[in-house]
């Protein structure tokens, strides 16, 4: 059996996405995530999905073809995602931070607009939605984002979010960090 970080990440979502939910991949990249959500979501559902790169909507466009999906795929930073949807509608939001894998790794993703993003999220999320944030560290990536990301997420009202932070003491070279935050 084999089972990736990724995999783990959306056997966790699974529990918290129903049939004809609306949710979002802030990151769309090559859209793994997009059509993880257009299959827990149904026909019945709404799938969302932003980046700023025009190669990951061409990536995630072919991706949900080949599956029979369709997503609204998004051209623009996930930190303007509450101008296109109204607060408190939205079950699951999902980040999954870094570069685009193959690309330039300059236009990964930055803390300061992951944090706004995040802001804005919280505020589309329903009482009982939920974000995941998977955080990418080392090499390219630096731990700047992750660190910021940490302090940040320190600062949020435990009477509101319920925040989990997981990871793996027997993976070598800083593995991706889940985070889960429920709103309460
Ligand atoms: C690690 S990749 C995402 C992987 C993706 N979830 C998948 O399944 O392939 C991170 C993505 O975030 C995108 N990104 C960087 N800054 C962004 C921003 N402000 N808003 C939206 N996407 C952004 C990058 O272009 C990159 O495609």
């Amino acid at each position: 059996m084999r089972i990736t970080i990724t995999d783990w990440i959306h056997k966790v979502l699974e529990n918290y996405i129903s049939l004809g939910d609306l949710c979002i991949d802030a990151t769309m990249g090559k859209g793994n995530d997009t059509l993880f959500l257009c299959q827990q979501t149904g026909r019945t559902g709404e799938v969302s999905a932003f980046d700023i790169q025009e190669a990951a909507l061409k990536f995630t466009k072919e991706k949900l073809e080949k599956h029979g999906m369709t997503a609204e795929l998004i051209l623009d930073g996930h930190e303007h995602m509450g101008n296109y949807f109204q607060s408190e509608t939205v079950q699951c939001i999902m980040f999954n931070l870094g570069y685009l894998p193959g690309g330039d790794h300059h236009l990964a993703t930055k803390a300061e607009t992951s944090i706004q993003a995040f802001e804005e999220g919280f505020s589309l999320l329903k009482p009982g939605g939920i974000m995941s944030i998977c955080i990418y560290s080392g090499g390219d990536s630096g731990f700047e984002e992750r660190d910021q990301v940490l302090e940040y997420l320190k600062t949020l009202d435990d009477k509101k979010y319920f925040v989990v932070r997981q990871d793996f003491p027997n993976k070598a070279n800083h593995p991706p960090m889940p985070i889960f935050i429920l709103k309460l």
